[in-house]
């Protein structure tokens, strides 16, 4: 590719030349192949800079020429300019230096030792009492801040692969809860299919059920045919119903697609009196300016966004307004329903409606993989070859054929159903010891030649330890620390200190600004000694900080599994205490449903039956 004369001389200009990168387009391609880029030839900041073309990667990405990777407006970095000015680093940094990033934009460079990461960031914080979306749109507007989501920001999103694992175990819980663990002959509802939302119709099939999704733009819906995530769709309300009805009752595990706001949908399922078993949400709530409100095509849409955003946002919260009640509606009618951590609830109450909590979080059902640091691991082939990750599914089906058929049932359903976008990818919930372990395993792989060459491995933030968002993650913790932010700051550190190659603390992740803030990593298992170090830290503190959250809150299946695991918590003694009163006060509070309150005691018993086998936390 001929090379701008604005890039000539510059590092990213070999980039430029190799295809990888086109300025006057604005299209970014993963980097693979075993070849080095960087000066330094080190894999430890090859490993960020690959990971930063993959989340822009057209195939990966939902607007990359806007730098938007997924969630609304979550980008990868703040601009183009300082996407090439991080680039030219990663690419000239040696393997003492670290990069240090603000919001996107790259903003110093510092010579800290091999021990520590080599890329620091921070992204999209505000202070608490600033911290709405008017404040940050103003700041936005004259390039002081920028809005990175989770993983768009810390360069650790890969396709909608990351969410569909989540949303298979969120809604496989709610079917082991209310279907007895099959969603066969079962309708299950939503909206949204953008780049998490995408993910639903497909998990819901992997899970025998039949998934009716409405969405207003057809390019998201034609999209989702393309990867193979949904079956089929129509621009006819009618006919979707009549369509997934149809299946439910032939007990076929389908998706269909509806090119209609969830509202519409919605509206002509109470007016039919057409009860979904399960109904959820993900449509972008957390951003009014995306959340398209009724009566809007898409382009209608983004012309009112542009010319009168203060106008569009009150539509679209008079909309959210009316997509809750609808939603009590059903819900009151028999629908298991709960919202998918958009923050569709908090929009509703704020515009008026007073019951809208009385819908429950997805944590009703992702809690108790938390409690005992299980969450959403993933790793990619940083060289791009499918083969490395299918050997690594074949390690993690021996390690675990025994032990959880869950998991190895979501290997095999993802190898058979997943497309890989931009670096090959798997996810799978590990938790703590079984991460440390499989790092291990890895490290020694990539070390022997085993894979073609190195693996990154990383984490939504949404994750045990890692996140304080009173509407999501941390919704109804026994204590009521819902919103106490230490933890996610102790994530970052410890895996900073651990040292991953990279760390990254986000504000306003999933639920919007002012509503959440979250830590993730990006850790480079290169086969070095080094590396294998690092990420045995890593992979043992950033699993094990979800652990020590959990059990300060007063979850019993945290102590426990603190205990049998030898997590060290100094006044574990005082927390079985704090344990007892908390799930009571928890209760008669009505912040856990009755379904949380005798789970957590079941947990409590067990619990104190096996605790004459625990040592007290200081005898050696
Ligand atoms: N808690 C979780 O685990 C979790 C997981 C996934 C998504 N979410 C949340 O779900 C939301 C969606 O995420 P995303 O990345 O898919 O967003 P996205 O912006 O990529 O896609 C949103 C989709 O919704 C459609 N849409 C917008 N308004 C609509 C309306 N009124 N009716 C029908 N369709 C509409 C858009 O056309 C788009 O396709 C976000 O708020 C996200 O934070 C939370």
């Amino acid at each position: 590719m001929s090379v701008p004369q604005k890039y000539r001389g510059r590092p990213i200009e070999e980039l430029i030349s190799a295809g990888y990168y086109d300025p006057e387009t604005r299209t970014v391609h993963a980097i693979t192949g075993t070849e080095l880029h960087v000066h330094s030839r080190d894999w430890q900041l090859e490993g960020p800079l690959r990971m930063l073309f993959h989340v822009l990667d057209p195939a990966v990405a939902k607007d990359p020429k806007n730098l938007i990777v997924y969630g609304g407006t979550g980008k990868a970095a703040r601009s183009w300019d300082d996407f090439e000015a991080i680039v030219d680093s990663l690419l000239t940094m040696d393997s003492e230096d670290t990069l240090v990033i603000q919001s996107g934009q790259p903003v110093a460079i510092w010579k800290l030792g091999k021990h520590a990461p080599r890329v620091l960031m921070s992204n999209a914080m505000l202070v608490p009492k600033w911290a709405d979306w008017k404040i940050f749109w103003e700041l936005e507007a004259k390039g002081l801040i920028s809005f990175h989501q989770m993983t768009a920001g810390c360069w650790a999103y890969i396709g909608t692969q990351g969410i569909l694992q989540g949303t298979y175990e969120t809604i496989g819980a709610a079917a082991d809860r209310h279907f007895g663990g099959s969603l066969e002959g079962r309708l299950v509802v939503s909206a949204g299919l953008g780049n998490m939302g995408g993910a639903q119709p497909l998990a819901i099939k992997m899970l025998g059920g039949v998934a009716l999704i409405a969405d207003v733009d057809k390019r998201m819906i034609q999209r989702m045919i393309d990867t193979g995530y949904l079956d089929t769709w129509t621009d006819n309300l009618d006919k979707a119903i009549d369509m997934a009805l149809d299946a439910k009752e032939r007990r076929q595990a389908t998706s269909i697609g509806v090119l209609a706001n969830a509202v519409d949908l919605l509206e002509k399922l109470v007016k039919e009196n057409i009860v979904p078993d399960i109904l959820t949400d993900q449509t972008p709530a957390h951003d009014p300016l995306s959340y398209v409100p009724q009566g809007l095509a898409v382009e209608q849409a983004e012309q009112l966004r542009k010319s009168d955003p203060e106008k569009y946002i009150l539509l679209a919260k008079e909309t959210m307004k009316k997509h809750v009640q609808l939603m009590l509606q059903l819900q009151a009618r028999g629908a298991v329903t709960f919202e998918y951590g958009n923050n569709l609830r908090k929009q509703a109450y704020d515009a008026g409606v007073e019951d809208a909590f009385k819908i429950p979080g997805q944590m009703e059902y992702m809690r108790p993989l938390f409690e005992e640091g299980r969450g959403p691991f993933r790793w990619t082939s940083l060289v791009g070859d499918p083969n490395d990750i299918y050997k690594l599914d074949d390690v993690l089906i021996t390690l675990f054929e025994k032990k959880n058929p869950r998991l190895v049932r979501w290997i095999k359903n993802a190898h058979q159903y997943v497309k890989f976008q931009g670096l090959p990818a798997r996810v799978v919930y590990l938790g703590y010891g079984e991460r440390a372990l499989f790092g291990k395993i890895v490290s020694e792989m990539v070390r022997k030649g085993e894979l073609s060459g190195p693996i990154w491995f990383g984490r939504d933030h949404l994750d045990s330890g890692s996140v304080a968002s009173p509407f999501r993650e941390t919704e109804g913790m026994l204590d009521g620390s819902d919103a106490i932010g230490d933890w996610p700051i102790l994530n970052y550190a410890l895996n900073t200190a651990a040292g991953a190659t990279w760390t990254c603390f986000h504000h306003g992740g999933g639920v919007g600004v002012g509503f959440s803030i979250h830590a993730g990593f990006g850790m480079v298992v290169d086969g070095t000694e080094l590396a294998e170090e690092k990420a045995l830290r890593v992979f043992t503190v950033d699993p094990g900080s979800g652990i020590v959250r959990h059990a300060h809150a007063g979850y019993p299946k945290s102590l426990m599994v603190a205990r049998e695991k030898g997590v060290r918590i100094p006044i574990i003694d005082r927390l079985e205490e704090k344990s007892k009163r908390v799930i009571e006060e928890a209760y008669r509070e009505g912040r856990i449903s009755r379904f949380t309150y005798e789970r957590v005691k079941k947990d409590l018993e067990e619990y104190e039956a096996r605790k004459q086998n625990y040592r007290a936390p200081f005898n050696t």
